[in-house]
This record gives structure tokens, sequence and C-alpha cells, in this order.
């Protein structure tokens, strides 16, 4: 049964995972896929920081494997590439306007 709804999304072209193609997808696929959905990925934007800082968050927190060097650098590489900062991005997010921010101390 499994194997022919496989076969179906195969067949039919679909991308289950929804994630863009290109080289690591299908390392994204194997290893950030099993526990959550890819769309939790697709989500979010960030810089190498972000997403090595997540993929260590995943492994310190939430058990995922150890990954051989040149995969971690397949992922990281098409994370980046495809989920990389929003325009203007400077570190945590954009910083606040002068006029949002608290009065200078005296
Ligand atoms: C062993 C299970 C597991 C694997 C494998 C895994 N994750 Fe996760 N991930 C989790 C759990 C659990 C959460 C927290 C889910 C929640 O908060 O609902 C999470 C959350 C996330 C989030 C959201 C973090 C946030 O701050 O909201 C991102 C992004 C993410 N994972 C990316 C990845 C990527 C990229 C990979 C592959 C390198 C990966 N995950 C592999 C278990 C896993």
């Amino acid at each position: 049964m499994k194997l022919m709804v496989l076969m179906a999304l195969l067949a039919s072209g679909e991308n289950p995972s929804g994630l863009p193609d290109g080289a690591g997808k299908q390392d994204v696929e194997l290893h950030c896929t099993r526990c959550h959905s890819a769309m939790i990925i697709r989500q979010q934007k960030g810089d190498e920081r972000f997403w090595l800082a997540t993929l260590r968050l995943m492994q310190k927190k939430y058990g995922l494997w150890e990954l051989p060097p040149e995969t971690e650098k397949a992922i990281l590489d098409y994370l980046i590439s495809r989920y990389g900062p929003p325009a203007g991005f400077i570190g945590r997010r954009t910083p606040l306007p002068p006029e949002l921010m608290p009065p200078p101390r005296k």
C-alpha cells in the first residue's frame, strides 16, 4: 500500500515535501522531515549561523542523529541558498527604528 502511494506520487510528479529542487534536497528530506513536516523548515529564513544553530538544536534537544560532515554541509548549503536571510537582515532581526527605542539613559 505504502509503495503504491509512493509510486502514485512519483508518477504524478508531485513534490510531497514542497521543498524546491536542488543539490541537498534529498539530504534534507531524508534527515529533516522524519520528525516534522518540511513546512516547519519552509517557514524559516536565516543565515548560516541560524541554520547551523537550528541543526545543532535538533541534535542536542530533539534527537537528530550525527551527520557525516559532507551531508551536514549539503544540508546547510541547501537551506542557506533556499531559505536564506530576508532582505535587510543584519543579525537576529532588523533593528527597531529610533522612535521606537526607549529614551537614552541620563
Ligand atoms: C529526531 C527528530 C527531529 C529531526 C530529525 C529534526 N527535527 Fe527539527 N524539530 C524537532 C522537534 C521535536 C521540533 C520542535 C517542534 C515543535 O516545537 O512543535 C523541531 C523544530 C524544528 C524547527 C522549528 C524551530 C523553531 O524554533 O520553531 C526547525 C526550523 C527545524 N526543526 C528544522 C530541522 C532541520 C533543518 C532538520 C534537519 C537538519 C531537523 N529539524 C530535523 C525534531 C526533529
